[in-house]
């Protein structure tokens, strides 16, 4: 951890969201312009997004399809963006992924967090965003400042406070 660059060292992907925060316009442009910028295949970027501000429509629409147990921690995030990618290469959600890692790293850099999913009701959200054909949902990005872990149900607590960990370097290593 002590070699890497701080942005990478401090991320971490809370559930415990400031319900009272709210993403600055200029902080939402800076979240899509590192996406935007992020390398891709031939430079197709494939990439396409949905961004919700917390209680706005898209909000409630990305919000909705996501499974229950994860709508308790997600409703407080500042925003929600649905993160999707043009069907038809194996290598798209590959370049997704990555734009999706930049724009984590643009949050640390603002002084945001975000959480990852990507257990979504697809067609659900195809259909309440009605998203464009060929356009697949693959993950949705909650964005948002640390909240209080406390205002976390008992079970969830849990989850936020245990200790993260990675296999070891020497696992990952073929050779
Ligand atoms: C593609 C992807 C999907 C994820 N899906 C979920 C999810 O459905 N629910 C959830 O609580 N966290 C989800 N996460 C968060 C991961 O569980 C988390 O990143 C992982 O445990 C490592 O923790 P860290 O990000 O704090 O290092 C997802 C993360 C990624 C990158």
């Amino acid at each position: 951890m002590a070699d890497l660059t701080p942005l990478l060292a401090f991320r971490w992907s809370p559930r415990a969201f400031d319900p009272t925060a709210e993403l600055p316009r200029e902080d939402a442009r800076a979240l899509l312009e590192a996406a935007r910028w992020a390398p891709s295949a031939g430079n197709r970027q494939p990439w396409r997004f949905a961004l919700g501000h917390r209680d706005d429509e898209i909000f409630k629409r990305i919000l909705v399809n996501l499974p229950e147990p994860d709508q308790r921690w997600a409703q407080r995030a500042s925003a929600l963006l649905l993160c999707a990618y043009r069907a038809g290469h194996a290598g798209h959600a590959y370049d997704l992924g990555q734009a999706v890692a930049h724009l984590t790293v643009q949050a640390m850099a603002l002084g945001l967090h975000v959480r990852q999913l990507h257990d979504l009701d697809h067609a659900g959200l195809a259909a309440d965003l009605d998203l464009p054909a060929g356009l697949r949902p693959h993950a949705v990005v909650a964005v948002g400042q640390l909240g209080d872990p406390l205002s976390l149900p008992a079970d969830l607590l849990r989850s936020e406070t245990d200790l993260r960990h990675r296999l070891p370097l020497a696992d990952l290593l073929l050779s």
